[in-house]
């Protein structure tokens, strides 16, 4: 079945300017947590840096979508558990999802909930398109079925749990054994062409270690799935369109969502299709990274262009969970820390290929020691009435630069800035964002040490003035640099960081990351000079625990 892939254009081709980024599509089966919120600020930042890149003037596509999974069992069970209507009960957390975003901040295009009129239209028209190339046929099926997976499981893939129960052995969810009938996809058919997809590009799924396990599932021959439910055990779905008995599978409702968001089946879909990157967890690597492509080439269409994986937050070293009560509300903890505190502590702490630890020691540590301490206290002291009475980003003075140009500390500084754009550019493309911050933070130190160097305060009166002015310039320039390159992570602190040193919004792009010596003098913005405050914590005996949401999770 190699053919159908080689039918589709290669990916690569896609011009530069198109930009679309993708989460996964949340369940709403209970309320968003820390981890939920980690995929989509991973989304929406690198969404935020490939419009970084984009020349105002060229024409150029970006989607970004997110949005809510509704449908299946685990909904309606999850509805009756509250004793709400099933409508009313994803309404509520779908708008849990949308407040969430808008908190933290993310831009994404589109909020796609799978209950939207126009996403039933593209999954009728897809089922369509696989039924008409021959991809689905009916069949009495039997097997173990897992609800809060959603998923059909084989022997293989099941353990007993020590109360003897059989469960998935990769979720540990209980399965229970199930005899409908059912309609089939031929996966089967593209083993051959989900692994020309994935070897066709050389960071095809990243990091690398997510590939390997992808290529380590080809391995074994892939079944047919089942890819639609009797009504009678499913009724919160989409209709199968050649038989009302029957309800969509729900991971091929959800995965279409991504198609319904580029115009699906509109013609000019096409010129939004495919997308460039998808952000996803790694419990929905085989969704995404086996069935998903598979579907795609099954009905003539180019599957996306990379998969970004990531791994898991823990707490406290510990799986996230309902009955271990550690669930970490991001909103809740936005109180004490800021929205913009939250996403840089998970964009700067998580890294794609491992699990990350959350922990309220280790977050208060880091931004008090890097946004508070570090960024922030240098912004306050270039902008303090005691350094800078006349409230101005100044000019250079030639003579006084020369003779910092000739310190030790002046020099490290300025090397560090002038490689910074080339270094974090290539990070951002990798998606590693801990190593963004981290050149942006040892940047910051290095201008901190310039600071106290060169000591601006001891620079007096009027023959101090120029060599005063011109340490400010050059700090502000560091802050100018650090001010555009942090936008994809700290969107409302950048801008709240430009907006102070009066950077008009069209110089905020990659472009405009050139070392300036600041020629004209140009009045700081009357805005507030702090950036971050520090966080006090009341003394250990008074703090009151946080308090954790009871959610239901398939963690
Ligand atoms: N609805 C499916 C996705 C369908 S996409 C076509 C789903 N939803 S989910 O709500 O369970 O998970 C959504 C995302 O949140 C996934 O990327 C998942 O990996 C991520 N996370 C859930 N728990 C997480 C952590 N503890 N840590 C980091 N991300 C986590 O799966």
């Amino acid at each position: 079945m190699l053919e159908n892939f080689k039918l589709i254009r290669s990916f690569c081709s896609k011009n530069r300017s198109f930009s679309f980024v993708t989460t996964p599509i949340f369940y709403v089966n209970a309320a968003p947590h820390i981890g939920h919120l980690y995929s989509a600020v991973i989304a929406d930042a690198i969404h935020r840096f490939n419009g970084l890149l984009n020349e105002p003037t060229s024409p150029s596509t970006t989607i970004f979508s997110t949005g809510t999974d509704e449908h299946g069992t685990k909904i309606q069970q999850a509805a009756a558990s509250h004793s709400v209507p099933v409508a009313t009960y994803c309404q509520q957390i779908s708008d849990q999802y949308r407040g969430l975003f808008k908190n933290f901040n993310t831009a994404h295009t589109r909020f796609i909930r799978t209950t939207d009129q126009d996403h039933a239209v593209a999954v009728q028209s897809f089922w369509k398109a696989l039924d008409a190339t021959g991809n689905i046929y009916s069949t009495q099926y039997a097997g173990w079925y897992c609800i809060p997976d959603e998923t059909f499981l084989t022997e293989t893939q099941l353990k007993e749990n020590d109360q003897g129960v059989k469960v998935s052995a990769d979720s540990g969810h209980p399965v229970e054994w199930t005899e409908e009938r059912n309609f089939m996809f031929r996966l089967s058919h593209y083993q051959d062409d989900v692994l020309h997809w994935i070897k066709g590009c050389e960071d095809r799924v990243v990091p690398t270690k997510f590939q390997k396990i992808l290529l380590d599932f080809l391995q074994e021959p892939l079944p047919d799935i089942s890819i639609s439910r009797p009504k009678a055990r499913v009724s919160w779905g989409i209709e199968v369109p050649s038989d009302p008995s029957q309800s969509v599978y729900v991971w091929l409702d959800a995965l279409v969502n991504y198609l319904t968001v580029a115009g699906y089946p509109n013609k000019e879909f096409r010129q939004n299709w495919p997308p460039t990157v998808q952000v996803l967890g790694k419990d929905i690597l085989k969704f995404h990274g086996i069935y998903w492509p598979a579907f795609l080439i099954a009905a003539g269409l180019e599957p996306p262009g990379q998969l970004l994986v990531h791994s898991h937050w823990t707490v406290d070293n510990q799986k996230m969970s309902k009955s271990k009560f550690n669930v970490i509300d991001p909103n809740e903890r936005a109180i004490r820390y800021t929205n913009e505190g939250i996403r840089y502590f998970l964009l700067r702490e998580g890294v794609a290929h491992s699990d990350g630890n959350y922990s309220d020691t280790k977050i208060v540590r880091i931004l008090n020691a890097e946004l508070a301490d570090t960024l922030g206290n240098l912004l306050s002291r270039c902008c303090g009435k005691v350094l800078n009475p006349g409230a101005v980003v100044p000019a250079v003075d030639h003579a006084s630069l020369e003779a910092l140009l000739a310190l030790e500390v002046t020099q490290k500084m300025l090397d560090l800035l002038n490689e910074l754009p080339d270094k974090v550019r290539l990070h951002y493309q990798q998606y590693n964002f801990h190593l963004v911050v981290d050149c942006v933070v040892h940047l910051l130190h290095a201008t901190n040490n310039f600071f106290e160097t060169t000591a601006p305060w001891k620079c007096k009166g009027p023959d101090g003035k120029p060599q005063l002015e011109t340490i400010l310039a050059l700090t502000m320039e560091v802050l100018r640099h650090t001010g555009i390159i942090l936008q994809p992570i700290v969107p409302l602190l950048s801008g709240q960081l430009l907006d102070k040193l009066n950077v008009a919004d069209r110089c905020r792009l990659w472009r405009d990351l050139e070392v300036k010596f600041n020629q004209e003098e140009r009045p700081l913005a009357n805005l507030n000079a702090v950036l971050f405050r520090r966080i006090v914590l009341p003394k250990p005996e008074t703090v009151p625990e946080p308090r954790t949401k009871k959610v239901k999770r398939k963690n």
